[in-house]
């Protein structure tokens, strides 16, 4: 009898005892075969660059789509600014930076980037990676050792929960965003060396880590605090410095870290913290010094990107505007949003995990894309859409998104009970 996609998840795969690693379960195999129709919601051919509507690829040509997938907030993937920086770029320095930039040194771009970045953590020092998520890993990596212990939120990212473990650290989680459950966590670990690893803006959830009050916990504690603000640099705060801005809290905070594939469009990831931290990490965060640096193309785009947000802060405030709207209509319409405050908007579905890739199926076919986000990613009662609003977004964009989903899932999940009728 063929599996169905919601009789398993991907927690259920994770050990095999085939003879060989190069191996895979062989019901893993069969089930992702059972369950194709389900799974081909996921890694969709885009026949065009990432923006507010694309065409995905089908089996017989293509079809339009409003894109509410896209992790470019700022809209800054095609900005003439940054292309024209990106262009000259790649006429002078080619494709590639042609080595580490411990052994083959890194472009006076490179150094820019730096300075850039420095100015707006208000730090003295940055790494710039060439991986959002090996920077992530390689910094949580390079700082955690055997016999420390990671305290980690709950919902925080797996780059940091696998660069604990690469680092040999213990982790013990606490419960999302709960400062009483953090400091339950460090009294019981009290007397080792220890950390706290949490996100900035909660990628999945869309909600912003409480920082004053986690602060106030860690500080009582002793325990410095690691930052990840992957989705919340350059959106967040008032001149873009992340969610650790927008609380006023820089001094309070060892080690941000961030991403510049989101706000920034583009790729890779950068760790800010003390000039003493930032020489640690140099020589002991291996995603840094045993791999390619960042092609000097990507790098010049991202210094553009940089000033464009200093010429146009109004995009930072669209993007803001677009995110309540989007949140507010989803809302009144009685859909449960969770914990969102920002342009991460979840679209719940709850436990019902078959309806959720039916649902998945039935958004694409009327014109939206959101992708379903599943058991292990998300809590097995929490299966949800995970739509992302952009500052490129129009009202009308967000309106005909908003239209699909009042036709097809406000009816069935009232119908199950799980919407709150319109007031
Ligand atoms: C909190 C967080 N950290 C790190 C990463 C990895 O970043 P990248 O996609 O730039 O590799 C992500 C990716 O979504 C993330 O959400």
């Amino acid at each position: 009898m063929p599996w169905t996609a919601s009789q398993f998840s991907l927690a259920d795969f994770y050990f095999s005892d085939t003879d060989s690693p190069l191996v895979p379960p062989p019901e893993y195999l069969d089930w992702r075969r059972d369950t194709a129709w389900a799974t081909s919601l996921y890694e969709p051919v885009l026949c065009d660059p990432a923006a507010p509507t694309n065409h995905l690829q089908t089996a017989t040509g293509s079809q339009r789509v409003i894109n509410m997938t896209s992790y470019g907030y700022l809209g800054l993937v095609r900005h003439p600014d940054v292309l024209a920086a990106a262009r000259e770029a790649l006429d002078t320095f080619g494709t590639g930076a042609c080595g580490s930039p411990i052994l083959s040194g890194k472009s006076i771009l490179h150094q820019r980037l730096e300075q850039q970045m420095a100015a707006l953590t208000g730090r003295d020092a940055v790494l710039i990676f060439n991986s959002g998520f090996g920077g992530a890993l390689g910094s949580a990596a390079g700082l955690m050792r055997k016999g420390d212990v990671a305290i980690v939120d709950a919902r925080a990212h797996i780059s940091l929960v696998d660069g604990i473990k690469v680092g040999g650290a213990r982790t013990v989680f606490f419960d999302h965003n709960s400062a009483a459950s953090l400091d339950e966590a460090l009294t019981k670990t009290a007397g080792s060396r220890r950390l706290i690893f949490v996100d900035g803006l909660y990628s999945m959830d869309g909600d912003m880590a409480d920082l004053p009050r986690l602060l106030d916990v860690a500080e009582a504690h002793r325990v410095g605090m690691f930052v990840d603000e992957a989705h919340s640099i350059l959106c967040c705060g008032p001149t873009g410095g992340g969610v650790i801005e927008h609380f006023g809290v820089r001094d309070r905070v060892g080690l941000q870290y961030g991403t510049f594939s989101k706000g920034f469009s583009a790729v890779g990831g950068f760790a800010a913290a003390s000039r003493d931290v930032i020489e640690y990490l140099r020589f002991y965060a291996n995603p840094y010094g045993f791999t390619c640096a960042l092609p000097p193309v990507v790098v010049a785009g991202l210094s553009a990107a940089l000033d464009v947000m200093t010429r146009e802060p109004e995009r930072r405030d669209a993007l803001w505007d677009n995110a309540a709207y989007f949140r507010r209509e989803l809302q009144a319409m009685g859909v449960d949003t969770g914990t969102s405050t920002s342009y991460i908007v979840p679209i719940v579905v709850g436990d019902d995990r078959t309806l959720l890739y039916e649902m998945g199926r039935t958004l694409r076919d009327h014109g939206l894309f959101v992708t379903p986000v599943d058991y292990p990613t998300v809590p097995l009662d929490q299966a949800r859409f995970r739509a992302s609003v952009t500052t490129l977004h129009t009202r009308a964009d967000l309106d005909a998104a908003l239209q699909i989903l009042a036709d097809v899932f406000v009816p069935v999940m009232r119908a199950k009970g799980r919407v709150r009728s319109r007031a």
